[in-house]
C-alpha cells in the first residue's frame, strides 16, 4: 500500500476546530485502506507562544518532507503586538515562499443547495463554477524594499514594493491556461496595467504566452477594479481568472460570498512539477482566516478545510474517485440541510462544526 505523508498545521482560532473535522475524514479513508500517515506541528500564534517564532525550522523541514501539507488558519488579536517579523501570518508566508508554492487555485463553486445562501440573488450565483488562479510567491507580499521608517521630520514612511519578473508571470499564466483547457476554455487576466508597471508587464506576458502556446483558449484582460465589480454583477461570465498575489487575495474573498460563505472556499497552493519525479510541493488551505469572532464556539464551517483536503486527494495523490466521493458527500450533506450558521437559511436550524464533519463521514459511508 502506498503511503501518503500528510503534515497537519492546524494553527490558531478556528484552524484547529476545522482541522479536527478533516482528521475524521482522513481517518475514514485510512480505514478504507488509503495509506495516510499524519504528523502535526505548530504554526502561527500557537508556534509563537511555544517557540517565539511563527514556524520553527523543524516544522519547515517536516513540511518540506511531507507529500502534502494541510494548513488550518493563523492569526488573531492575541498576537497584535508581536514583532512584525514573527507575526502569525509570517509563518504561512514562509511556507509558501520556501516551498515554492507559486500557484494558488481557489475554486468558487455554488453548491445547488446553497443558491439561496449567497447574499446575491439566486439567478446570479446558481450553477457558479469558477477558479481564481492567484500568483502566490511574488508581488507586493514579498517585494523589497518593505519597510517602515521614521524620517528626520518625525513623520513615518512605509514602503511595500510590487515586483514581478517575466518568469514569474509566465509560469502562473501557463497554470491558468492548462486549467482552462480542462474546463470551459476561457481565461480572464486581471491587473491594473492602466496605473502599474507590473500590470503592463503582466498583460504583455499573458498575451504572448496565449498567442504562442494557447491560442485555442479565449483570453480577455479585465482591469482588477472592474473585475471585482463584474464578479458581483455577473460572476458566471468567468471560467478561470488569473491574477497577482494581492488582487487574488481580494478577489477570492469576493468570490467566496458568491458561494454562500467564506467558510466554503478551499484552495490548493502548488509548486512546480519536479521533472524527475513528476511530484510537486503542495499545501492545502481554506481561503478564510482564524475567524476570532467565532473561534472556540463550535460555529465554524469546516467545509472549506474539508474541501481543501479534497483538492489534496485530487492534486497530490491522484485519488480522483475518492475526491469525487468526498465532493458528493459534501453536496448531499448540504442538500439535507445540515449546515453551520453562516450558510443556514432562514428558518433552518444551524448545527455545529463537529456535526457537519460527522454528517460528511456518515455520507461517505452511505456512498460506498
Ligand atoms: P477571517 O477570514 O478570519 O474572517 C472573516 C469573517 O468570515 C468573520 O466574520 C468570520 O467569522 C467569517 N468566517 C471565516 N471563516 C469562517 C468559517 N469557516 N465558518 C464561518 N464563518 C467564517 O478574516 P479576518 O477576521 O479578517 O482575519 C482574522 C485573522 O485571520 C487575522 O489575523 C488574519 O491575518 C488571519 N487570516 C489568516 C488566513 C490564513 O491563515 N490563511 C487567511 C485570512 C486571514
Ligand atoms: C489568505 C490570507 C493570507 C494572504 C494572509 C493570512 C497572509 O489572507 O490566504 O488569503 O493574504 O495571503
Ligand atoms: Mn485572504
Amino acid at each position: 500500500m502506498a503511503t501518503h505523508k500528510l503534515l497537519l498545521l492546524p494553527g490558531d482560532g478556528i484552524g484547529p476546530e476545522v482541522m479536527r473535522e478533516v482528521e475524521k475524514i482522513v481517518g475514514w479513508f485510512r480505514k478504507r485502506g488509503v495509506g495516510f500517515e499524519t504528523e502535526t506541528d505548530l504554526v502561527g500564534g500557537s508556534a509563537y507562544d511555544a517557540h517565539k517564532v511563527s514556524i520553527t525550522d523543524a516544522a519547515m523541514a517536516r513540511a518540506d518532507a511531507a507529500d502534502a501539507v494541510l494548513f488550518g488558519a493563523v492569526g488573531g488579536p492575541k498576537w497584535d503586538g508581536v514583532p512584525y517579523e514573527v507575526r502569525p501570518e509570517a509563518g504561512l508566508l514562509r511556507l509558501r515562499k520556501e516551498l515554492g508554492l507559486f500557484a494558488n487555485l481557489r475554486p468558487a463553486i455554488c453548491y445547488p443547495a446553497l443558491a439561496d445562501a449567497s447574499s446575491l440573488k439566486r439567478e446570479v450565483v446558481e450553477g457558479l463554477d469558477i477558479v481564481i488562479v492567484r500568483e502566490l510567491t511574488g508581488g507586493v507580499y514579498f517585494g523589497e524594499p518593505k519597510e517602515l521608517v521614521t524620517l528626520e521630520n518625525g513623520q513615518q514612511r512605509a514602503v511595500d514594493t510590487q515586483v514581478y519578473t517575466t518568469g514569474e508571470i509566465e509560469r502562473i499564466t501557463r497554470v491558468a491556461f492548462d486549467l482552462a483547457k480542462k474546463r470551459r476554455n476561457k481565461v480572464s487576466s486581471s491587473e491594473k496595467s492602466n496605473v502599474m508597471k507590473t500590470g503592463v508587464l503582466w498583460r504583455q506576458v499573458v498575451s504572448r504566452i496565449h498567442k504562442a502556446e494557447f491560442s485555442d483558449v479565449a483570453l480577455e484582460h479585465v482591469l482588477a477594479d472592474n473585475c471585482a465589480m463584474q464578479l458581483v454583477k455577473n460572476p458566471k461570465q468567468f471560467d478561470v481568472i488569473v491574477t497577482d498575489n494581492l488582487f487574488g487575495d481580494i478577489l477570492s474573498d469576493i468570490a467566496a460570498m458568491l458561494t454562500g460563505s467564506l467558510g466554503m472556499l478551499p484552495s490548493a497552493s502548488l509548486g512546480a512539477e519536479d521533472p524527475q519525479t513528476g511530484k510537486r510541493k503542495a499545501l492545502y488551505e481554506p481561503v478564510h482566516g482564524s475567524a476570532p469572532d467565532i473561534a472556540g464556539r463550535g460555529l465554524a464551517n469546516p467545509i472549506a478545510m474539508i474541501g481543501s483536503f479534497g483538492m489534496a486527494l485530487r492534486y497530490s495523490f491522484g485519488l480522483l474517485d475518492e475526491a469525487d466521493r468526498l465532493d458528493k458527500a459534501i453536496a448531499n450533506v448540504l442538500a439535507a440541510g445540515i449546515r453551520t450558521k453562516d450558510i443556514a437559511g432562514p428558518g433552518m436550524n444551524a448545527v455545529g462544526t463537529q456535526d457537519v464533519g460527522d454528517a460528511i463521514v456518515k455520507e461517505l459511508e452511505a456512498l460506498s
